[in-house]
């Protein structure tokens, strides 16, 4: 239908998504430029928690004079049973753009392919396509371009673990993954990018020579019930002050939050001057405006 989708940073090409990122910058120094979106809606279904994508989202629809719609499955008749191909042809007559934060990839791809309006992933179990712009945006507002540089993964292969590595190959950079064993990233999703992606189970060979260390929750929504198994299993891959000191010396430490001091990150690096993750959260604001801007018009 030629609709432009946002569930994966690989669903617009490499310049679009760099666009996007430095028009968020611009934004961001200068919100006045930003264009209205006076009478468009955003409709947004969340079925798992939020704070920073929810907000980032309704204040930049607010702020460009557009509207949005908050819609949990529990308040909406996707929590009856309705199909999500019929939610899709439904709310895509009405709104002009729909986020969606769920559980299965396939529920986003099942609702855009019967979509009319662009369907941004606002958090699936395989991807966070929206965190991965605030990310980059965050290293180049500091550090300047983030092709080439190395960048440590350590924790969890999760769906921000695959967004970074859809990052390397976006923007070009070499993304060194730690993980404990049964917890990698997909097979499939690391072969396909071997040149730029590298596997390791040490957290401190994922952090030597680094210029950026990034990590998340060992537990994503969803898998709280394995919460003490994978605090088990997790418990050398804290990201401590001794990992930091094996990056560079002026690597940076990024964390898409809601962080857990004393199991991911210590409170010492997360509350550390070289810890960008407020800048990083605030970001996630900037990016959604310059995203929903390129989408709606
Ligand atoms: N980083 C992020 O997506 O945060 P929320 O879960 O609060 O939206
Ligand atoms: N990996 C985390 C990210 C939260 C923003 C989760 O899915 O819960």
């Amino acid at each position: 239908m030629g609709v432009k989708h946002f569930l994966t940073l690989l669903d617009l090409p490499s310049s679009d998504i760099l666009a996007i990122i430095e028009r968020s910058i611009a934004l961001k120094k200068n919100p006045g430029l930003v264009k209205s979106q006076a009478r468009k809606t955003l409709g947004m279904i969340f079925e798992k928690s939020s704070t920073r994508t929810r907000v980032a989202f309704e204040t930049a629809m607010a702020q460009m004079d557009g509207a949005s719609i908050f819609l949990t499955t529990g308040d909406s008749q996707l929590g009856r049973g309705e199909p999500i191909e019929d939610t899709a042809r439904v709310l895509s007559r009405m709104v002009d753009c729909v986020a969606i934060r769920t559980f299965s990839h396939n529920n986003l791809e099942r609702f855009a392919a019967n979509s009319r309006v662009p369907v941004i992933n606002a958090l699936s179990d395989d991807y966070h396509p929206c965190q991965l712009l605030a990310d980059v945006q965050t290293f180049m507002e500091v550090r300047g371009s983030i092709s080439g540089k190395r960048v440590g993964w350590i924790g969890d292969g999760n769906n921000m673990c695959q967004s970074y590595i859809n990052a390397a190959r976006v923007f070009d950079f070499e993304l060194l993954i730690a993980t404990p064993a049964g917890f990698e990233p997909s097979a499939d999703l690391v072969a396909d990018n071997r040149s730029r992606v590298k596997l390791l189970r040490n957290p401190r060979e994922a952090a030597k020579d680094v210029d950026l260390v990034v990590t998340d929750v060992w537990a994503s929504m969803g898998s709280e019930s394995e919460q003490a198994q994978r605090a088990r299993a997790f418990s050398d891959y804290q990201v401590t002050a001794e990992i930091m000191a094996l990056a560079n010396s002026d690597a940076l430490f990024m964390h898409c939050l809601p962080a857990h001091r004393g199991e991911e990150v210590s409170a010492e690096v997360l509350d550390a001057a070289d810890s960008i993750v407020w800048e990083e959260a605030e970001n996630r604001m900037h990016t959604q405006k310059a995203l929903l801007e390129f989408l709606l018009d």
